[in-house]
């Protein structure tokens, strides 16, 4: 059976670290105890204002671990020369607010085509694959293949707060299927991420095309009730579930 991978994002674990300012909890620590229990990749994401993931987080983790490091970053110059620098797997391009708790919405291609060109050429030029964070939309996604994407990653930030609110989240569910329909149809990598819980991940992954889960915030909250190992566990046993009922 071909399942999707598993990505934990540890953004969450540097948050946690950042908000004593002590050295601990270690997201190199993080990131070592999610390989050992199973994750299929380390998602951090360096911003701009290094609010939780610092510059020698990244340096280490990729020292460090074995699995792929997807490398989250605003299309900016200074990020395109650490990224080319620490040399991750992926790069996923996000677009960046200061003033926002969190990614809210996919990058808009069209409007950022002339941003995001000559940063995807020079990531791609040294051999590092660039995955762009997007809306559930059909544009957006030919966009994407046209400037040189190898993958898209769609926002389900949106599907997965109406299931853990309890309201009907159909529309965003069938939004996010055709999207990932297509991406495969035109040859790009799909990946799924932003808000996912043990409840979203369920419908999610009868979506057959998703290569990859990018999950973060979820795992690290869990992980006070039931512990990082048994979190992941938990992940991959419905993703395990979900795909066998295929
Ligand atoms: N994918 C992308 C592109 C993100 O920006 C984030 C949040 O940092 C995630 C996945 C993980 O989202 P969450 O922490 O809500 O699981």
């Amino acid at each position: 059976m071909n399942l999707p991978r598993l990505g934990v994002n540890i953004d969450h674990v540097a948050t946690l670290r950042n908000a004593r300012g002590e050295n601990y909890p270690s997201p190199v620590q993080a990131a070592l105890s999610c390989e050992k229990y199973g994750a299929d990749g380390i998602t951090a994401h360096l911003r701009e204002d290094r609010r939780h993931i610092r510059d020698t987080d990244v340096r280490d983790i990729i020292k460090n671990i074995k699995i792929p490091l997807n490398f989250e970053m605003a299309p900016t110059n200074e990020m395109v020369e650490i990224a080319i620098n620490i040399n991750p797997n992926a790069c996923c391009i996000v677009p960046e607010k200061r003033e926002e708790v969190t990614t809210e919405g996919g990058i808009d291609i069209k409007k950022n085509q002339d941003l995001l060109l000559p940063k995807i050429e020079k990531i791609k030029k040294n051999n590092i694959l660039v995955s762009l964070f997007i809306d559930a939309s059909a544009e957006q996604i030919k966009l994407a293949k046209e400037i040189g994407a190898d993958i898209v990653e769609i926002h389900t930030g949106e599907y997965c707060r109406k299931i853990n609110n309890l309201e009907d989240g159909q529309n965003e569910f069938e939004r996010i299927k055709e999207a990932a329909i297509f991406a495969d149809e035109i040859g790009l990598e799909l990946h799924l991420g932003h808000g996912i819980t043990f409840d979203s991940v369920k419908e999610l992954s009868k979506i057959k095309e998703v290569k990859e889960f990018n999950i973060g915030h979820f795992i690290i909250s869990e992980s006070v009730f039931i512990g990082l190992q048994n979190s992941i566990k938990k992940f991959k046993e419905i993703i395990q579930e979900e795909r066998k009922n295929l």
